[in-house]
């Protein structure tokens, strides 16, 4: 007989990472919610798994963000676990100020309201598991996109504190910040890309690490390698690249 399901919400799986990893955690039997704004992508995955998906189609960047997330968590009948996939980044040479807000918009303001949200759930509850999905451009700033590196900079640090505040609140709370190289979606921008892995992968390696607790995860694991290097090339040459 199969265990009872856990509950995740994915925010940002019409499409991408998010979506491969809906039907992942749908394998290791979870019944996801899932968010977009693309509503026919979400209705289209939902047709495949009509029993384990659940669907709120929304903006995370408009004011009834939290409105529609508490609907989707009721609907699901609670959230173990929440996953923040959605975000966006421009390749920005004209160092568009449009573009560079957009990015702070969503990667920024709106994970900071999905961040408060899942934690004070999961408080109340008294436990869970936050998953955010930042990147190893989070690591150096960078010329062709400045507000996405910074954006995910900011997300990683933010989630180590969500992380100190989880151990200090003695809860069986765990947050997981997850630092994707190239992975093979509409996202995947960049003038030189290297090491692309599938969606699919990813995925696997995702959940994996969220099973294990994992504090921090690079995907593919490979990517540690680069971002240990990243970290160290001086800047003299960095300047330059
Ligand atoms: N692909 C890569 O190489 C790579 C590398 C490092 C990090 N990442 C990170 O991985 C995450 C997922 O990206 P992806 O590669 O899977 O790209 P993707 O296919 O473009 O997925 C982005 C998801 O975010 C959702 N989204 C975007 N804006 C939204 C908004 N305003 N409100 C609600 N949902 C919104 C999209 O749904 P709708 O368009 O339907 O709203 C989509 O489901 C992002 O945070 C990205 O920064 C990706």
């Amino acid at each position: 007989m199969k265990n009872t399901p856990k509950k995740a919400i994915i925010i940002g799986a019409s499409s991408g990472i998010g979506k491969a990893l809906a039907r992942e955690l749908i394998q290791n039997n979870y019944r996801v919610g899932v968010t977009g704004r693309r509503k026919e992508q979400l209705v289209a995955l939902q047709k495949e798994h009509p029993k384990e998906i659940y669907i709120k189609a929304f903006d995370c960047k408009q004011e009834d963000a939290l409105d529609h997330i508490e609907a989707l968590t009721d609907s699901l009948g609670g959230v173990d676990l929440f996953i923040i996939s959605a975000g966006v980044g421009h390749i920005n040479p004209n160092f568009d100020f449009n573009l560079e807000d957009q990015t702070n918009q969503l990667n920024v303001i709106a994970f900071t309201l999905l961040v408060n949200w899942s934690m004070h759930y999961f408080r109340t509850k008294g436990h869970g598991h936050l998953v955010t999905i930042s990147s190893v451009a989070s690591l150096r700033g960078g010329r062709h996109g400045p507000a996405y590196g910074a954006s995910k900079a900011y997300q990683s640090n933010y989630i180590e504190g969500m992380a100190q505040k989880a151990i200090q609140s003695k809860l069986p709370i765990y947050t997981t910040d997850v630092r994707p190289g190239f992975v093979k979606t509409a996202m995947a921008k960049g003038p030189k890309m290297f090491w692309v892995s599938s969606k699919e992968k990813a995925a696997k390696q995702i959940y994996r690490s969220i099973q294990k607790k994992k504090r921090i995860v690079y995907i593919t694991r490979r990517w540690i390698l680069i971002g240990w290097i990243l970290k160290r090339i001086p800047w003299f040459i960095y300047k330059h690249m």
